[in-house]
């Protein structure tokens, strides 16, 4: 899949072959090399061998998988190293790993000697249809989640999906809701892939189905961003279920329920605003909610793992619209596969 600005390859056995392709577009030399303590022992061997062999010499940083890594602290420690190798402008980095280190490899590209380029080698379901496509890197505040970033744009996205088969089945399941989001919002053909064969989703299974819909996930992302880098515009509907999702998360204070699972639910409340508001027909509402229960996702409140409290979600509800001064966009559905974007919405509604 190939965009303005960035190029990246979805395919079996892409975890090989990263070396020469970096070898592609920076000198061989020293290059920073991040990934979590779940992955190294699963693929880091794979990839440092293969740096080696195009003349790379990696120095590794092993970070402590989860979201409580993605701080500034982190990102300093990503530079020391870097001024450990002497890094110049033509040093890359290469993240290894899901949305967390991705993002952390980003940022600290973007952001040391005012740029450096880098590469990313996503291991999650979530990272490969979404966090590896729109260049957006960044980290968390202690007073907000992906507060402080920057748009910087890889120079090279490697998508293996055999990576997922070792990825733990709610994890799988978070990136799923994701990949859910861009049929339901953008994607009609995938939409129907999935509608016929949910059994085929629900878990890595077959890998060539399974490269197929992080294909096409990331090919209908990295359209709708191309629009509209800066996401002013068109790109809001990849927020299809994030308005709610999001108050969800907060609203448990980021633990205890997965992205992808606030998002479900978020999807679910859209849908059903979207029928009661007229946009969509009834019956379309009630096969999409299907969808997202054969493929295993949480559609109410009750079905997640750690109940939100109603009070709390409202809260940081009015919270995003204060943010956004008053007016709400509202991502609707007005048929299936076909997000519409509503401004100047109450978001209270999706309660
Ligand atoms: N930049 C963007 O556009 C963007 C988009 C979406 C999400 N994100 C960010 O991504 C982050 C979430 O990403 P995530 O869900 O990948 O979380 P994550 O990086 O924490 O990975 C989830 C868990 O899976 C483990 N893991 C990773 N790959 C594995 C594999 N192949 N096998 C077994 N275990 C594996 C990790 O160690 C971790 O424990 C959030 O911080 C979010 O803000 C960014
Ligand atoms: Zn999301």
């Amino acid at each position: 899949v190939t965009t303005a600005s960035d190029t990246v390859l979805v395919g079996r056995g892409l975890l090989t072959g990263t070396g020469e392709a970096l070898a592609g577009i920076s000198r061989p030399g020293p290059i920073l090399l991040v990934t979590d303590g779940n992955v190294a022992p699963l693929y880091l061997e794979t990839v440092r061998e293969d740096l080696v062999s195009a003349g790379f010499r990696p120095r590794e940083a092993v970070l402590p998988p989860g979201e409580g890594t993605k701080t500034l602290d982190t990102v300093r420690g990503l530079y020391g190293e870097l001024l450990a190798i002497g890094a110049d402008r033509a040093t890359p980095v290469l993240g290894l790993g899901g949305g967390v280190v991705t993002d952390l490899a980003g940022f600290a590209a973007a952001t040391f000697l005012r740029g450096l380029r880098w590469a990313a080698l996503p291991t999650t379901l979530l990272a490969q249809v979404d966090a590896s496509v729109g260049g957006k890197t960044g980290v968390n505040l202690p007073e907000g989640k992906n507060l402080v970033g920057a748009f910087h744009q890889p120079d090279l996205v490697r998508i293996d999906p055999d990576t997922l088969r070792t990825l733990e089945p709610r994890q799988y399941r978070s990136g799923l809701a994701e990949a859910a989001k861009t049929a339901i919002a953008l994607d009609a053909e995938l939409l129907e892939a999935l509608e016929t064969h949910p059994e085929r989703y629900r878990a890595p299974g077959d890998p060539e189905v399974l490269a197929t819909l992080v294909g096409r996930c990331v090919a209908a992302k990295a359209a709708v961003v191309e629009l509209d880098e800066r996401e002013a515009g068109p790109r809001r509907v990849l927020n299809f279920g994030h308005t709610l999702g999001h108050a969800i998360e907060a609203a448990v204070g980021y633990d205890g329920v997965l992205h992808g699972e606030a998002v479900a639910v978020g999807m679910a409340a859209a849908i059903r605003l979207s029928v009661r508001q007229g946009l969509l027909p009834e019956q379309d509402g009630e096969r999409l909610v299907g969808l997202l229960r054969a493929l295993e996702l949480p559609v109410e409140v009750t079905d997640l793992p750690v109940r939100p409290d109603g009070a709390r979600v409202r809260k940081h509800l009015a919270r995003d619209k204060k943010r956004r001064g008053g007016k709400q966009a509202l991502v609707l559905l007005a048929a299936p596969g076909t997000a519409r974007i509503l401004e100047d919405q109450d978001a209270d509604e999706l309660l």
